[in-house]
């Protein structure tokens, strides 16, 4: 009875300490699972959607970004690329009750809450894209409170709008070049071999 006394105890401890009210650790980077004492996600479609200001972006042009939905107390933000976990580019100066969280080596790589806090669809996320990326998500967990959180939130799609065609023109011209060197080398030796 003492037994299941002390576990039940050292369970609570274990869960106040995980539960973050000030914020998402950088443990959470990359999978973006809340430890909240063993309390699951809630199954998605969530009731948030991720609203950026624009479907396309340019390296270093500012992109705000909404979560709209109900009211919320906690969010892990990040953007990414692809299925790559990295959180990649730069957040601004994070909105009342939100903070910076460091992930991907980056300082600014991800925004988390300060505190649990009403956070709204007023609550503006800045971002500023990286040099080199194709696409982006925007890839949020958001919680309205510690037991009812959603992960895996995402935004649509958005793509780089700078020189885009140039560049693909320039990498089939790149790689018409390369097959034909290719083609080059491999008939000089097979002349080689036949002379020989
Ligand atoms: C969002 O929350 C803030 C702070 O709680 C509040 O002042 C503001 O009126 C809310 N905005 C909306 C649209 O609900
Ligand atoms: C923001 O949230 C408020 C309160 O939940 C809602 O009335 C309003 O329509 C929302 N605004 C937008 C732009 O979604």
């Amino acid at each position: 009875m003492d037994a299941v006394f002390f576990g039940v105890v050292i369970l609570q401890v274990l869960t106040s300490v995980l539960s973050f009210p000030s914020g998402a650790p950088t443990s959470a980077c990359v999978d973006m699972m809340p430890r909240h004492g063993g309390v699951q996600p809630k199954p998605n479609p969530a009731p948030y959607t991720i609203y950026p200001s624009s479907t396309t972006f340019q390296t270093g042009k500012p992109i705000t970004v909404v979560i709209k939905g109900p009211d919320y107390s906690g969010v892990l933000l990040e953007a990414r690329s692809g299925s790559d976990s990295k959180a990649i580019g730069t957040w601004q100066t994070p909105p009342t009750n939100t903070k910076f969280l460091a992930c991907s080596g980056n300082q600014q790589g991800a925004i988390t809450h300060a505190n649990t806090n009403i956070k709204n669809n007023s609550t503006v996320y800045t971002w500023i894209p990286p040099a080199t990326a194709k696409n982006v998500v925007f890839k949020a967990t958001v919680a309205q409170q510690r037991t009812v959180f959603w992960v895996d939130v995402m935004s649509s799609t958005l793509t780089s709008s700078e020189g885009g065609t140039s560049l693909d023109v320039y990498s089939s011209a790149e790689r018409i070049v390369t097959s034909s060197l290719l083609l080059l080398v491999v008939l000089l030796v097979i002349v080689r071999y036949q002379v020989a």
